[in-house]
């Protein structure tokens, strides 16, 4: 199993429940329930930006390096698909006019009282999922 910073895997938490079998199986059940897989890791290139579906909700999702994060889809400008936006570092670039938001954090750039929404992801047997 593969952890990611910025992220943390489901044996991680589900390890943390400690030694009572019953607990962790009660975390496992609950953690699992809350994250839909978006695809394989092999499927996102570092440095790539994606629109993926989780759920009822449009995702951009970046992979930075060996990390991975998800903001919601839409640009805060307009509505602007942010999954076909282009990924310097973290720096995420919206393709419609420009805006640029860490996808780390979700900030705007240039005016860090706008954010996006963010979402957990977990890198889990070679799946990637988003918890929405
Ligand atoms: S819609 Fe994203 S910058 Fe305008």
């Amino acid at each position: 199993m593969t952890i990611f910073a910025g992220c943390m895997s489901i044996s991680a938490l589900v390890g943390s429940a400690g030694q009572s079998p019953a607990l962790r199986r009660a975390v496992a059940s609950t953690v699992v329930s809350h994250y839909l897989t978006v695809g394989r890791v092999d499927d996102f290139p570092p440095g790539s930006m994606r629109t993926v579906r989780a759920g009822d909700r449009q995702i951009a999702l970046a992979r930075v390096g060996d990390e991975f994060y998800a903001t919601q889809g839409a640009c805060l400008h307009l509505k602007g698909p942010l999954g076909e936006g282009t990924l310097e570092g973290s720096v995420l670039t919206c393709p419609w006019h420009g805006w640029q938001y860490d996808v780390r954090t979700g900030k705007n750039e240039f005016d860090l009282a706008l954010q996006l929404e963010t979402y957990e992801v977990v890198v889990d047997d070679g799946h990637v999922k988003v918890a929405v």
